[in-house]
């Protein structure tokens, strides 16, 4: 479905879309040992990079109505988007559309799964999804952090960061952060968390933001209209071996 989504909104070829996926899924592993990029995922990165300077090419000398078009034409000011900036958020977009929506659209089965009180709540009452999702955002953060690289010193509770280092925002931890979030490691969705980092936050947050909930949200309304009652098949999950996105590689769910 994340694929399906994805490739409308970029007006990718659909014959495209299992090879995508598979690379996309892939590029954002690690090796679950050493924690670093083995050879076969910044291979997997390459092919969606490279993947994406062609399609970038083809919609300069023929632009649509798709978004990777928009962002190769538009101009705000006289500026436009860097060669490189348009590389690197198509490249982005493809990855974040297909793995960070599946992710947590699986790790949202898993809360739903794991919670059969707030699962029946939100079947009786589908506009109650809204509120599970938010929560599942702040309470199983799938993608767990990020880097940044500082433009200017800072200090944060006492500690001084300088210019040039490398910090790590750690939006999981951020979001289980008791001082923002009473009782924080508790899954209720009646808290509607304001200012969760599910999304990440400032200039480089999420672009879809937007679709990623309402794509959640219909897919949800139709699994709960269809199978009501679930819960997990198997107590030990395969973990994606990543040291940013935390989510099951596969989750089987067994009607109960
Ligand atoms: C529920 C699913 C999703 C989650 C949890 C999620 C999470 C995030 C987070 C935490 C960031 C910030 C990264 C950072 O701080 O550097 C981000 C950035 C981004 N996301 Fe998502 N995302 C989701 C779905 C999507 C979808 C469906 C799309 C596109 C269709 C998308 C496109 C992007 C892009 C382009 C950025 C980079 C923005 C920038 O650097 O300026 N995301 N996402």
């Amino acid at each position: 479905m994340t694929v399906k989504v994805l490739f409308r909104l970029l007006g990718l070829p659909p014959g495209d879309d299992a090879e995508v996926r598979d690379k996309a899924v892939l590029m954002v592993q690690s090796d679950p040992v050493t924690r670093r990029k083995g050879p076969e995922h910044i291979a997997a990165y390459e092919w969606v990079r490279d993947y994406a300077a062609r399609i970038i090419a083809e919609r300069r000398a023929s632009p649509g109505e798709d978004l990777i078009s928009h962002f190769s034409t538009a101009e705000i000011d006289g500026d436009r988007l860097s060669e490189r900036e348009v590389l690197l958020t198509t490249t982005t977009l493809i990855m974040a559309g297909i793995e960070s929506l599946g992710g947590f659209m699986t790790m949202f089965a898993l809360n739903m799964a794991d919670h059969p009180d707030a699962r029946r709540r939100c079947v009786a009452d589908p506009a109650l999804l809204a509120d599970a999702i938010e929560e599942s955002l702040r309470y199983n953060t799938s993608a767990q952090r990020f880097r940044r690289c500082l433009e200017q010193d800072a200090e944060m509770h006492g500690q001084l960061m300088r210019a040039g280092d490398f910090v790590c925002l750690a939006y999981g931890s951020g979001n289980r952060d008791e001082r923002r979030f009473p009782n924080p490691d508790v899954y209720d969705i009646d808290r509607k968390p304001k200012g969760h980092l599910g999304f990440g936050g400032g200039v480089h947050a999420c672009l879809g933001t937007a679709i990623a909930r309402l794509a959640t949200r219909l897919a949800f309304e139709e699994l709960h209209k269809a199978v009501p009652d679930y819960a997990r098949v198997h107590g030990q999950l395969p973990w994606m071996p990543s040291t940013t996105f935390r989510s099951p590689l596969r989750l089987d769910l067994a009607r109960q």
